[in-house]
């Protein structure tokens, strides 16, 4: 496991700040709740994907994959709130998702080759993000997000392979573009804690 998060600890631009690390502790029960809405969000860009794109086998099978995977994740942040009294609820977006998509292109191929990357950058925050709070957090917790790391680093991996097939070639200045964009996103200071947002 520390080899996957090696790797993603190179390809992101920055480390989670600790003043965010200080706010997700002073904020667990937002947290999960914001947590709860990532993993669903995630499993419906995944299928949100694999309507636009049919003819996509690869595609098709990885994002079916990772849909179910984001799903369990819901369910599980879901009883965990359950046994701690945290009623689910709507939240506000944080800003980070619909910053990194101001950048995507508006015509394929380019505009999937875009998705995709902005997926792997997400789940490689996910996946950093997890890692850098488990050791502060109660063992239920801190189980919990350690076993999150494999499967988030995976699918860091299969939407970055994507967007290479997608692209026909490397997508590295794409990767740069966004993860310049995503440097800001993590690193200047936000109104509202969120599970991706800057630090508050
Ligand atoms: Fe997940
Ligand atoms: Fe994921």
């Amino acid at each position: 496991m520390t080899d996957a998060l090696n790797a993603i600890h190179d390809f992101l631009p920055c480390r989670t700040p600790q003043r965010w690390i200080e706010n997700a502790l002073a904020n667990q029960d937002l947290m999960l709740i914001d947590h709860a809405h990532c993993e669903k969000k995630a499993a419906s860009t995944a299928l949100s994907l694999m309507y636009r794109y049919v003819d996509n086998t690869d595609l098709l099978n990885k994002m079916s994959r990772l849909a179910r995977e984001e799903l369990r994740h819901f369910e599980q942040v879901l009883a965990i709130m359950g046994k701690r009294g945290v009623r689910y609820d709507h939240l506000t977006p944080a800003r980070y998702a619909a910053g990194l998509r101001k950048e995507v292109r508006a015509e394929d191929p380019g505009r999937l080759v875009d998705v995709l990357i902005v997926g792997a950058i997400i789940e490689a925050r996910s996946c950093e993000r997890f890692a850098a709070l488990a050791p502060h957090l109660d063992d239920t917790l801190s189980d919990f997000y350690n076993g999150l790391l494999k499967s988030e680093a995976r699918h860091y991996r299969d939407y970055l392979a994507l967007a290479e097939r997608a692209a026909g070639g490397p997508v590295n200045d794409r990767v740069e573009t966004f993860l310049g964009l995503e440097r800001q996103l993590i690193e200047s200071p936000d109104t509202e804690f969120r599970f991706h947002s800057g630090p508050v």
